[in-house]
């Protein structure tokens, strides 16, 4: 196994100048994190950069009508294309790494095929897909549901933004919803990704592959009580929701740690938001992962459970909503066996959603992570070693030439 990777040299090179065309893209100057959400601004101007990059290797770009651009090289009628890619979209503050790291790596594997002077048998296509994240729309692999049917259309194209701007109104047009034809022209998607933990610190590895996506889902909690004054209501002619709440936070954390589980809340909305008055309403949106699909479940009822018991004695009312749900995935067993053959690199499971994971029920998917020297993802600290990242490129430049010749 490679167990380390050498500082400098020219993949390096290449991948630092790569990297820093779009290192300011999106970058807050104050947290150092990103804000490229779905279809704004700053994620426009990556899409444009896609289609630059595609056009300095001639790669013709087509979009599904879902917002999912694909860059292809090779003729599209020559059989089965292999796809590779990620996305551009980031959490609010999030890292450089999450999503782009997939998609500049995918340009840098075609020019090293290219240099080698491999000629793919199937085309092999460069993908983007849209809000992955489900920062701005809410739906986490917003973009692959839709392509694969399994969010239909008309719910995709109802689902607004803060600022109340509709997913169809960012997108200029109606969500197309799912192309079987495009997916069927896909015989296989390898989607490189930053490592969001540890297991390849600790196992000394700079790459790894998949062997599955753990369960999980979003739930809003609406907890809604009576607004009234801080200083003249007494405390036992209160209803207050922010009891509830932080009740909700703590419950998901000893449920979620009972079962060997991740349980967060990492937003919450309240109103009025005043320090002088009681909330009428506060909402808060539980994020929770398992590696079981029946500890998701119990750990989800659980809380429900408890809350509700939690709401009567606060004298407030509490709904639980389910927004996402991802059932756990398993990537292609065979296809995992054999990428980790090639590349000698461990497998491992992870926590974190994916376009590769809702991609995987409809075509042969399989994920290769790269080594993230902290851990820390969703956040301005996640990194990863240039060297390391240049690995990345190299074993998947192997994998592609592997799924394509
Ligand atoms: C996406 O990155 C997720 O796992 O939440
Ligand atoms: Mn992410
Ligand atoms: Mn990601
Ligand atoms: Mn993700």
């Amino acid at each position: 196994m490679l167990t380390h990777t050498v500082e400098e040299g020219p993949l390096i090179n290449s991948f630092r100048q790569l990297w820093d065309e779009i290192a300011p893209i999106g970058r807050d100057p104050h947290s150092g994190g990103y804000l490229r959400y779905a279809l704004t601004e700053p994620e426009l101007r990556l899409r444009e950069w896609f289609r630059e990059q595609a056009d300095e290797r001639g790669m013709p770009v087509t979009e599904d009508g879902n917002g999912n651009l694909f860059a292809w090289w090779g003729d599209p009628d020559a059989g089965d294309a292999v796809l590779t890619g990620s996305h551009f979209d980031s959490v609010p503050h999030g890292g450089a790494y999450d999503g782009p790291l997939g998609i500049v790596s995918a340009w840098l594997a075609v020019d090293e095929l290219r240099a080698a002077g491999v000629t793919p048998a199937r085309p092999l296509v460069v993908g983007a897909f849209v809000e992955e994240e489900g920062a701005r729309f809410g739906v986490p692999c917003l973009g692959s549901r839709l392509l694969t049917g399994q969010l239909a259309a008309d719910r995709a194209a109802g689902l607004r933004d803060a600022a109340g701007v509709s997913f169809a109104e960012a997108l200029g047009a109606r969500p197309a919803g799912a192309d079987p034809a495009l997916l069927g022209r896909f015989a296989a998607f390898v989607e490189l990704h930053v490592e969001q933990g540890r297991a390849l610190v600790d196992q000394g590895a700079p790459v790894a592959v998949a062997s599955a996506i753990w369960p999980h889902g979003r739930w809003r909690f609406d907890v809604t009580g009576e607004g009234n004054h801080a200083g003249t209501t007494r405390m036992a002619d209160r209803r207050d929701p922010m009891l509830t709440y932080a009740f909700t936070v703590l419950a998901a954390n000893k449920e979620a740690r009972l079962r060997d589980a991740h349980a967060t809340v990492g937003r919450v909305s309240v109103e009025p938001n005043a320090t002088n008055a009681i909330p009428s309403r506060v909402t808060g949106w539980l994020d929770a992962r398992a590696a079981e699909p029946d500890t998701l479940a119990a750990l989800v009822e659980a809380v429900r459970v408890k809350v509700a018991e939690r709401a009567r004695r606060d004298g407030t009312r509490v709904t639980l909503t389910e927004e996402s749900a991802t059932p756990l995935v398993a990537f292609d067993g065979g296809l995992a066996d054999r990428l980790a053959a090639l590349l000698d690199a461990p497998v491992l499971p992870t926590g974190a959603g994916h376009d590769a994971g809702v991609l995987a029920a409809h075509v042969p998917t399989a994920m290769l992570f790269v080594r993230n020297p902290t851990g820390v993802s969703h956040s301005p600290a996640e990194s990863a070693a240039d060297a390391d990242c240049a690995a990345g490129v190299t074993a998947l430049a192997k994998v592609l030439a592997e799924l394509t010749t």
